[in-house]
């Protein structure tokens, strides 16, 4: 029976990935250590809250001697890795906290599995650190082209260039001591339980309450877009089978435009549930500093390797995802009390 170390568990790919490895395994034990920040939220995972196998404990990736303990308790086999500051506008306001949890944290991750897993003989046997990462460390394409695992690193804003920098320390730990490891980097994800400072929660929030929706620039940067099940299929599929030392892109060949994003959702809804939510709810803004143009993956080596491929289209996607906020607007309205209003009021000061 392995058990799993979860970081980050109660945010939005973490949460789904609890779901999606509960209900595939029930021979494994999880740990999900979580600091619960703004973006964490136990609402998450109230359905597996009572799963015997399930354990949470708040607390920081940061702290050695909460996670050296956890090592020793549980008896860690996997580390999967998803705690983070996760959004990039947050990091061109105070990049500090990016620094500390991403890079700080995932070192301290890295050590303590290190201490525990390494014995005289070399690393234990059936124990592996998976870095989940982003596709944000290799910059901006232009028009054509698509980011390999071969594409030189060169990060844009603070938060790419801290998840950068915890990739080369995971890097590092398999280079320097053969610790077994993954790093997965993968293309924007949409799916439920998604924080709503994110463009599609945030779009689709928005239009409910007939609020602006802003559009960053001219609206033409290009993202690649994976459904959130998707990835956490990828997740899964790399942790027991991919090659140790390795990254693997994970994408669908799924570009879209952010005004088609906007698009696509306003015509939904305005057709299932609201004609009042229309295009005249656009609403240009500034562009974010050093917006990078456009993502896209070539997800030829985890499709050639793991046989792995993202089955779910944007149409099916999207129409999932909008269904599950109007169906959890309780959830929304949680997530979005206090603090988040301030933010909104806050967000272009001081930078
Ligand atoms: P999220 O912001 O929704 O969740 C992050 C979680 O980490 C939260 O539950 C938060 O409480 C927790 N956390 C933050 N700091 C912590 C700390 N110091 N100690 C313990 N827990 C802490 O983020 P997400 O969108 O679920 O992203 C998960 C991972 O996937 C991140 O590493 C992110 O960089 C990566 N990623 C995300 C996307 C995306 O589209 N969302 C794309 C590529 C990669
Ligand atoms: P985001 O969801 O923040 O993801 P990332 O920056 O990590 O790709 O943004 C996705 C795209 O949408 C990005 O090009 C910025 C743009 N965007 C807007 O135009 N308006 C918004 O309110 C937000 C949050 C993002």
């Amino acid at each position: 029976m392995k058990t799993y170390l979860i970081t980050g568990g109660a945010g939005f790919i973490g949460a789904n990935f609890l779901h999606y490895i509960l209900k595939r395994y029930s021979d494994i034990r999880i740990v999900n250590l979580d600091k619960l920040t703004y973006s964490g939220n136990l609402e998450n995972l109230k359905e597996i809250e009572d799963n015997p196998n399930y354990t949470f404990i708040q607390g920081d990736i940061c702290d050695k001697e909460l996670v050296e303990k956890l090592f020793k308790d549980y008896n860690i086999n996997y580390v999967v890795n998803f705690a983070a500051e996760s959004h990039v506008d947050r990091s061109i306001k105070d990049p500090e906290v990016f620094v500390q949890t991403n890079i700080l944290g995932t070192v301290n991750l890295l050590n303590c599995a290190k201490n525990f897993w390494y014995t005289e003989g070399g690393f234990k046997e059936g124990v592996k650190f998976l870095q989940v990462s982003t596709d944000e460390v290799y910059g901006s394409l232009g028009e054509k082209g698509y980011f390999i695992e071969g594409t030189p690193i060169d990060s844009h804003s603070p938060y790419a260039a801290s998840k950068a920098g915890s990739d080369l320390m995971v890097k590092a730990y398999f280079d320097t001591y053969k610790m077994p490891m993954n790093i997965t980097r993968c293309s924007n994800n949409y799916g439920p339980y998604q924080f709503p400072e994110k463009l599609i929660p945030l779009l689709i929030n928005n239009c409910v309450h007939h609020k602006d929706l802003p559009v960053y620039g001219d609206g033409l940067n290009i993202r690649d877009w994976l459904y959130v099940e998707d990835h956490c299929k990828a997740i899964d599929m790399v942790l027991q089978d991919g090659r140790i030392g390795e990254v693997y892109n994970v994408g669908g060949h799924n570009e879209r435009t952010n005004i088609e994003i906007v698009n696509s959702i306003i015509s939904y809804l305005n057709e299932k549930v609201d004609k009042e939510i229309t295009k005249s709810l656009i609403k240009y803004v500034e562009d974010r500093k050093g917006h990078d143009r456009r993502y896209g993956i070539d997800p030829s080596k985890i499709k050639e390797e793991l046989g792995w491929y993202p089955e779910t289209t944007f149409e099916v996607g999207i129409k999932n995802t909008i269904q599950w906020y109007l169906d959890n607007q309780q959830w929304m309205k949680n997530v979005t009390n206090g603090d988040y209003q301030k933010y909104y009021e806050n967000m272009y000061e001081g930078v």
